[in-house]
C-alpha cells in the first residue's frame, strides 16, 4: 500500500481541522508504527507509554519531520488510576483512540504469577474498556482501533490468560461495532499473528524469523485499509488468515495440541 493512503483516507480533514490521536503503548512496535503513520498524515498525537525518554525522542522526530503537536503521557497501566490519569491528560477531543499497550505472561497457568496475570487483564481489558467508554461520550467523530490478537480466536495453552484477554477485547469490539452503527464513531479489532516488535524480547524470548511473521508497518497499513472499508476486524498477513481458518475448523483437542506445540517451539 502506498504511503499516502492515510492522507487520502483523511482527505479534506487534515487541512481544515486539527485532528488528534491517542495511542497507548506508543513507545515501540505497533504503537510506534501507528504513531508514525498518523504523524505523517498531519494528525497530532498523545503518545502514551512508560519509557519517557524514548517517547520524548519519538515526539521530537514527529514534530521536526511532520510539524505535528505531540504530548507525551507516561503511566504504567497496571496502576489503579491509569485510565483516569490518561483521561485527565487528554485535553482536546480525539479522533482516533488506539488501544494498543500490552504485554505477555507465558507458561503453564499454575506456574505463573497470579498478580501479573491480573495486571495484564487490566492493561488489555479494563483500560481499553474505560478509555472507550469515556471517549465515546464526546461529540466529535471517533475511530477506535483495538489491538487484539490472532489468539483472540482460540484458546492458547501456555498463554491462556493472554489469549482470553484478547478474546475479550475482540468480542467487545465486534459487538460495539454494531452498537455504533448510525453514529459518527466506529471501532475495529486488529488481530495480528507474529509481529516483529519488542513483545517477545520483553518476555526474555529470542525473536526468530518465521514465515508468518510481519513487521508493524504492515499491520498499520492493513488496519487503516480495513478501517476505510468499515470492516469490523482485520487479521493482518495472508498466512495468519489461513491459520485462523484452519485452527478454528479443527476439533478442539487437535487445535489445542497444535497451538501448544507452536508455543513451546517458540520457547513458551
Ligand atoms: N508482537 C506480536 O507478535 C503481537 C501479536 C498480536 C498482538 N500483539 C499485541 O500488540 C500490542 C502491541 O505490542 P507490540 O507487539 O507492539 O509490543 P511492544 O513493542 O513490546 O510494545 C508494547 C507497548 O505497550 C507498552 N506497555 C507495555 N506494558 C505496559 C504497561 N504496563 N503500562 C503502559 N504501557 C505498557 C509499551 O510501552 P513502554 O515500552 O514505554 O513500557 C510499548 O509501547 C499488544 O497489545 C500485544 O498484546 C502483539
Amino acid at each position: 500500500m502506498k504511503k499516502n493512503h492515510l492522507a487520502t483516507w483523511e482527505s479534506g480533514i487534515m487541512t481544515k481541522n486539527k485532528k488528534f490521536a491517542l495511542i497507548t503503548g506508543a513507545t515501540t512496535g505497533m504503537g510506534e508504527a501507528f504513531a508514525n503513520y498518523f504523524a505523517s498524515a498531519g494528525i497530532n498525537l498523545y503518545l502514551h507509554g512508560r519509557n519517557s525518554e524514548k517517547l520524548s525522542a519519538n515526539a521530537k522526530t514527529y514534530q521536526d519531520k511532520y510539524h505535528v503537536e505531540c504530548k507525551v503521557i507516561v503511566k504504567d497501566l497496571i496502576e489503579d488510576d491509569a485510565s483516569s490519569f490518561l483521561i485527565k491528560e487528554v485535553t482536546t477531543p480525539i479522533n482516533y483512540l488506539v488501544n494498543n499497550a500490552g504485554f505477555g505472561v507465558a507458561g503453564k497457568y499454575q506456574d505463573t504469577d497470579i498478580e501479573k496475570q491480573i495486571a495484564m487483564q487490566r492493561v488489555h481489558v479494563e483500560v481499553p474498556m474505560r478509555l472507550t467508554h469515556h471517549f465515546l461520550k464526546q461529540d466529535d467523530q471517533l475511530q477506535i482501533i483495538n489491538v487484539a490478537s490472532l489468539y483472540a480466536f482460540f484458546p492458547v495453552p501456555r498463554q491462556c490468560i493472554y489469549a482470553a484477554s484478547k478474546s475479550m477485547i475482540h468480542s467487545f469490539s465486534l459487538a460495539l461495532y454494531r452498537d455504533l452503527i448510525g453514529t459518527n464513531k466506529t471501532v475495529i479489532s486488529v488481530c495480528p499473528g507474529l509481529v516483529y516488535t519488542q513483545f517477545r524480547i520483553n518476555q526474555g524470548k529470542q525473536e526468530k524469523k518465521h514465515f508468518s511473521g510481519i513487521w508493524p508497518k504492515q499491520v498499520v497499513e492493513e488496519t487503516l485499509n480495513a478501517l476505510s472499508k468499515q470492516s469490523p476486524f482485520i487479521i493482518p498477513g495472508r498466512f495468519n488468515r489461513i491459520f485462523k481458518t484452519l485452527l478454528t475448523t479443527l476439533p478442539t483437542k487437535v487445535s489445542l495440541r497444535i497451538i501448544e506445540r507452536v508455543n513451546t517451539g517458540r520457547g513458551y
